[in-house]
C-alpha cells in the first residue's frame, strides 16, 4: 500500500506546478467507466474534445499515472463525428508514445492523431478503450481455502487529463453487489454493483482525487505465464492448432492445508476462489480435439458445437487455488478452406491471434506459424507491435525444412483476439514434392520386391541360374568320365611298362606285340569314348572358364 500512497503523493505534488501548454484544447464531456468485473481491467473513456484556439490541431494528447501505464496491454481510440444518430462511422486513430519534456513525472503520454486537423471551434467525439493487467492487488495477499479473495484497486475520480475538462463523471463496476470498502467523495454514490463518482465540473488538467476500492471477487485469475501456439499448415486440407499451456492461479495465494474432502463437500464455499474449469472459445468446424497434460489425455473436458463456435470445458486434473500452477496441451484441426485464401500469387492465412480461453491473460505469447515446405516471400501482418523471428521446423519427409514464422508478444488479453495475416507464395509443384518422394519410394520398393521374387532363392525350373546349374552339373559329370578314361589310359600305360620291361628281361617278342596290340585298341577305344565328352565342355558356357584358351 504505502508504494502506491507515495505515487499518488508525488504526483499530486507536481500536476499543481505544472502549467499546461495544451490548453487550446477543452474537453466539453467526459464520461469514464472502469470495470473490474475480472483480473483485467478495462477502462472505456468517451468524451467530446474541442478547439478553442486558433491554430488548427492534429494530436490529442491522453495520459495515465506510470504505475497504470506499466500495466496497459491495450490502448485504442475511435472518433466519430457528429452525435446522437448523425453520428459517422468510426475512425481507429493512430497511437504512440509522445512524453514532452516538461511532464509531471510518473504521468506517461500517449498521442492519438486525429483523422483530419481539428480547426477553430470544432470539435470531434473520442472513444478510448485501455486495457489494464496486474493492476488488482489481492488484500490480503494470502487466503486459506475457505476464503473469498479480495482485492484493492486505486486510481482518481478525476481522469488526469492534460486538457480542462468542463464536466466529467466515473463509473466503478465492480463483480457483485458486495464491496468491503470505498473512498467516499462528494457526489459518490452506490447502487447495485457500481459506484458512481461525479459529476464534477469545471476541473482544471491534472485534477487528481485518488480513490481507492476494496472488493470481493471470485472471478478465475488465471494468468498463463507462458503460451506457445503452434499453427502449422497443410495444403492438404487442413490447419493444425496445438497450444501449451503454462498457467498460475494469479489471485490471492493459498494458505494452509487444502482438503480434498471439504472441498469435495462444498466446493462454493470450501473452494470459492478456485478455478474449477477453463473454457476455450474454438472456431466453429474445430475437429480432433485434445486435452492432455504430462500424465496423458485427460478425459473430464466437454465439448458442445453449434454453427458459429465450438465451446470446450476443459477440467484440470484438480481445483486450482492461489498460487498453484499447471501446465497442459490443447490441440484440435481446422479445414483449410476457411482460413487460408489465394490473392493474386499470393497465399495467406488470415487467422485469430490470441489464446481462445475465455479472460485468460498470457504473460508471454510464442505464436509459431508453420508453412509448407517450399514457401517464400514471407510477410506477417499484425495490427498491434510485436518481436517477428523466422525459424525452420523439421518433420518427417522435410528435405529443406518448414519456414516458420515466430511472433512473440508479452501481456496479451482477449482483446488482442484479433485476425493477422501471413502472405507467402508457394509453387504448386512443390506441393507434389512430397507424394512424389513417396511414389518414389513405394516405387523403389516395388522393383525391389520385383527382382526378390525372381531372384533365385527358391529354384524355379526356368530361371537362369536353374539352366546354369545344370549345366554345372553336366559339366562335373563330363569331367568326371574323362577322369575315368584317364585313369583307364594310366592302367594301360603300366601294363605296356611291364611287358617291355619282361621283353628286356626274356626277349618274348610275341608276347609283348600282344600287349601292345590290345593297349592300342583300348587306347584307340578311350579316344572315341572321350570325343563326344570333350565336345560337350566345349560347347558349354559353364566349362568355358575351366578349359585351356586353345581348346575353344
Ligand atoms: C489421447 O487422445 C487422442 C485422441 O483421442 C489419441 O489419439 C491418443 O492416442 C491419446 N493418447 C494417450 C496417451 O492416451
Ligand atoms: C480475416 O477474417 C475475418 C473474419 O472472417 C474478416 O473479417 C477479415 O476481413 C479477414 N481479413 C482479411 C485481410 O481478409
Ligand atoms: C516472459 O518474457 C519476459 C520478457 O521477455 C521474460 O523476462 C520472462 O522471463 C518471460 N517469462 C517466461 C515464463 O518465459
Amino acid at each position: 500500500m504505502s508504494s502506491f500512497r507515495f505515487d499518488l503523493l508525488v504526483l499530486l505534488v507536481f500536476s499543481m506546478h505544472f502549467a499546461p501548454a495544451l490548453s487550446d484544447l477543452v474537453i466539453s464531456k467526459l464520461d469514464r467507466r472502469i470495470d473490474l468485473t475480472s483480473q483485467i481491467v478495462r477502462v472505456t473513456l468517451t468524451f467530446k474534445v474541442e478547439n478553442t484556439g486558433t491554430d488548427p490541431v492534429s494530436e490529442v494528447s491522453l495520459t495515465f499515472p506510470e504505475h497504470q501505464a506499466n500495466n496497459l496491454a491495450l490502448l485504442a481510440a475511435v472518433s466519430t463525428e457528429g452525435k446522437g444518430k448523425t453520428r459517422g462511422a468510426a475512425t481507429n486513430l493512430p497511437i504512440k508514445i509522445k512524453q514532452p519534456d516538461d511532464s509531471p513525472p510518473s504521468l506517461i503520454w500517449y498521442a492519438a492523431s486525429l483523422p483530419k486537423e481539428l480547426g477553430k471551434g470544432e470539435s470531434l467525439n473520442i472513444d478510448v478503450l485501455a486495457v489494464f493487467t496486474h493492476v488488482l492487488r489481492p488484500f490480503p495477499e494470502k487466503i486459506t481455502q475457505a476464503e473469498s479473495q479480495l482485492f484493492l484497486f486505486q486510481d482518481s475520480a478525476h481522469f488526469t487529463s492534460p486538457y480542462n475538462v468542463k464536466v466529467q463523471s466515473l463509473t466503478v463496476k465492480l463483480p457483485s453487489e458486495s464491496v468491503e470498502s470505498y473512498t467516499k467523495l462528494e457526489n459518490t454514490k452506490f447502487s447495485g454493483s457500481e459506484i458512481k463518482y461525479g459529476p464534477y465540473e469545471k476541473l482544471a488538467a491534472f485534477s487528481y482525487s485518488p480513490v481507492i476500492v476494496h472488493f470481493p471477487s471470485n472471478k478465475p485469475f488465471v494468468v498463463a505465464k507462458e503460451l506457445v501456439r503452434e499453427i502449422e499448415i497443410s495444403h492438404w486440407g487442413n490447419v493444425q492448432v496445438t497450444e501449451h499451456y503454462n498457467i498460475i492461479h494469479g489471485g490471492a495465494r493459498s494458505t494452509g492445508e487444502f482438503s480434498r474432502l471439504d472441498f469435495q463437500a462444498r466446493p462454493h464455499v470450501r473452494g470459492a476462489s478456485a478455478v474449477r474449469n477453463l473454457i476455450a472459445m474454438l472456431p466453429p468446424r474445430a475437429h480432433s480435439i485434445y486435452y492432455r497434460d504430462a500424465i496423458g489425455n485427460i478425459s473430464t473436458s466437454n465439448i458442445y458445437a453449434d454453427s458459429s463456435k465450438t465451446l470446450v470445458e476443459l477440467e484440470p486434473r484438480y481445483p486450482m487455488f492461489g498460487g498453484w500452477k499447471t501446465c497442459f496441451t490443447i490441440g484440435y484441426g481446422l479445414p483449410l478452406q476457411d482460413y487460408l485464401f489465394q490473392l493474386g500469387g499470393t497465399r495467406f492465412l488470415n487467422i485469430t491471434f490470441g489464446s481462445p480461453m475465455n479472460d485468460v491473460l498470457v504473460e508471454n505469447l510464442t505464436l509459431k506459424v508453420v508453412l509448407p515446405e517450399g514457401s517464400r516471400d514471407i510477410s506477417v501482418s499484425v495490427p498491434f507491435p510485436v518481436k517477428q523471428s523466422q525459424e525452420t521446423t523439421f518433420s518427417h519427409l522435410d528435405i529443406a525444412g518448414r519456414p516458420t514464422v515466430v511472433v512473440e508478444k508479452v501481456n496479451v488479453v482477449p482483446e488482442h483476439n484479433q485476425y493477422f495475416q501471413v502472405h507467402y507464395k508457394f509453387s504448386n509443384l512443390s506441393l507434389l514434392t512430397e507424394p512424389l518422394m513417396l511414389i518414389c519410394g513405394f516405387f523403389s520398393l516395388f522393383v525391389a520386391c520385383i527382382i526378390y521374387m525372381h531372384a533365385d532363392f527358391t529354384i524355379s525350373k526356368s530361371s537362369a541360374s536353374y539352366i546354369a546349374k545344370l549345366q554345372w552339373d553336366e559339366v562335373q559329370g563330363t569331367i568326371q568320365q574323362l577322369q575315368d578314361i584317364i585313369n583307364r589310359c594310366l592302367l594301360i600305360h603300366d601294363k605296356l611298362e611291364a611287358s617291355l620291361r619282361e621283353l628286356s628281361r626274356t626277349g618274348d617278342v610275341q608276347a609283348s606285340k600282344a600287349v601292345r596290340k590290345s593297349a592300342d585298341a583300348l587306347l584307340k577305344d578311350f579316344s572315341k569314348e572321350s570325343k563326344p565328352l570333350l565336345a560337350i565342355l566345349q560347347s558349354s558356357p559353364q566349362a568355358a572358364h575351366i578349359l585351356p584358351k586353345s581348346w575353344l
